[in-house]
């Protein structure tokens, strides 16, 4: 059976992308939310609190519930009766999220479409799919936007259906449910390690759609008879061809003589724009290492290069930032690797544990994105630096800046002890490098400590910091 798992947040797109995806290549959509709806309007409709455990406990005991398909188009019967049209109005919306938090609840939904996938060549999507429902799945999906935009995309929806929304009534309700669906106890809404991240913030309906089937291609080959329609046969021409051009950027450098030259020009710059204050310059190991760091701004990437690389650099960039000729010519010379975010880059890996094994160095920012909100809090740590560390059993060296780079202020780049990932050596599944992706995150947050201590004893000694010289 082919299962493909789409999860996320409310409003990403993803029943939208679904459905497309499913009636293309010729799969069954389950749209799991419309059976917590169902679930839902069953208890409003008899008048139970939809957050009353007891009660809805007992209403699932004599509550069946059937999926059928009418014309190509969902349809749940809760006993006998077609609930369908009631399942989007608004308020339905939260009573679905408050209920869905119910365990009794949950687990009945969760047999149901266990049932339902092991039956059927299926798209599902949820909450919960990748994680608790098809850990199994052939292929996994998190697909998410920001709230801003999830909720622009709503209440433009909803305008063109002619109602009248308050689009920051809509901007609450949304951060609500995603605060709702991933703090609730039983199976919140989580990426699953092995699921693709999708950021469709920036991305049509369409290109999402012509991603995830050649996904599921490449994973599945459902009907390799079936030739792509023009259209997607043009798409998939144009991504491919790029992909194609990014390729050469994977080959190492001959000569880093564009570098040196280069740093001739930054060193000075950086001295007087960015004056950086290493902290422990012993820790900088020298031979096989990782070094990881926090990420604030574009100039905390090329700090570390000419403070710490004197010779060579490498340094893992997003793909994205080579799709322009001329950047992706400057980055390759300045030691930049490029990496496809949110799916495993094969080119990328490779290319990475060539040069570890080589006993080079690489830097890399192991949340995956800048912390443009300033704050010392460092978003989740993504498991490519482990995965690194355990197959080469290089040296991590964690470091951490004070703060975003400040104009002609001092600014501090701290770097911690190194260590290794002895312990998870011979991990190998996903809890081993979720607990060794844990440890890096643990010894990033030691960091910052240390960090913090070595900025106040400096306050202490010579009042404000970032004014002494
Ligand atoms: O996707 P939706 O908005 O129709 O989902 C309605 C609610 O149902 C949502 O707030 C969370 C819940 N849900 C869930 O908990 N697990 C799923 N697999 C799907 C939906």
């Amino acid at each position: 059976m082919i299962n493909v798992a789409i999860d996320g947040p409310a409003g990403a797109g993803k029943s939208t992308v679904a459905k497309a995806v499913a009636s293309r290549m010729g799969l069954i959509y389950l749209d799991t939310g419309a059976m917590y709806r169902a679930t839902a309007y069953t208890a409003l409709s008899r008048g139970i609190d939809v957050t009353d455990e007891d009660s809805v406990k007992a209403m699932l005991e004599d509550m069946s519930m059937d999926i059928a398909y009418e014309n190509g188009v969902q349809q749940i019967y809760v006993n006998g009766v077609n609930t369908t049209p009631y399942l989007r109005e608004h308020r339905m919306s939260k009573a679905a999220s408050d209920i869905s938090a119910l365990p009794p609840v949950r687990y009945k939904m969760v047999e149901l479409q266990r049932l339902f996938a092991a039956s059927h060549d299926v798209v599902l999507d949820g909450r919960d799919i990748g994680t608790f429902v098809l850990p199994e799945a052939n292929c996994k999906f998190y697909m998410t936007a920001t709230a801003e935009e999830r909720a622009d995309r709503r209440y433009k929806e909803l305008v063109e259906k002619g109602q009248q929304v308050d689009r920051d009534a809509l901007l609450k309700d949304i951060m609500q449910r995603d605060y709702n669906d991933s703090h609730r106890e039983v199976a919140p809404l989580k990426q699953a390690e092995d699921a693709e991240y999708l950021d469709t913030t920036n991305m049509s309906i369409d290109e999402v759609v012509q991603h995830v089937m050649r996904r599921i291609r490449e994973k599945v080959d459902p009907h390799p008879a079936e030739a792509p329609s023009e259209v997607e046969a043009k798409e998939e021409n144009k991504a491919s061809k790029g992909s194609d051009r990014i390729k050469k950027y994977y080959k190492p450098l001959k000569s880093y003589g564009f570098y040196k030259f280069m740093r001739l020009i930054l060193v000075p710059v950086q001295k007087l724009f960015w004056p950086i204050k290493l902290v422990n310059p012993q820790n900088a190991v020298k031979g096989r290492a990782i070094y990881i760091c926090n990420h604030y701004s574009k100039v905390d990437t090329f700090l570390p290069l000419v403070k710490l690389f004197k010779k060579e650099p490498h340094i893992l960039a997003k793909s994205e930032l080579f799709e322009v000729p001329i950047s992706a010519w400057f980055l390759y010379h300045m030691g930049a690797i490029p990496v496809r975010r949110g799916e495993a880059d094969i080119d990328c890996v490779k290319c990475v544990l060539k040069l570890l094994k080589d006993d080079k160095q690489l830097m890399m920012f192991p949340e995956g994105t800048r912390n443009k909100q300033g704050t010392q809090q460092m978003a989740e740590i993504k498991s490519g630096a482990a995965r690194f560390a355990i197959k080469t059993k290089a040296t991590v060296v964690p470091m951490m800046y004070y703060s975003k780079p400040r104009l002609f202020r001092r600014n501090w780049l701290y770097i911690g002890e190194p260590f290794t990932l002895e312990q998870f050596y011979g991990a190998r599944d996903v809890e081993g490098r979720h607990a060794a992706t844990e440890f890096i995150a643990q010894k990033l947050d030691e960091t910052r400590k240390a960090l913090n201590e070595y900025v106040e004893t400096l306050k202490d000694k010579k009042g404000k910091p970032g004014k002494e010289k």
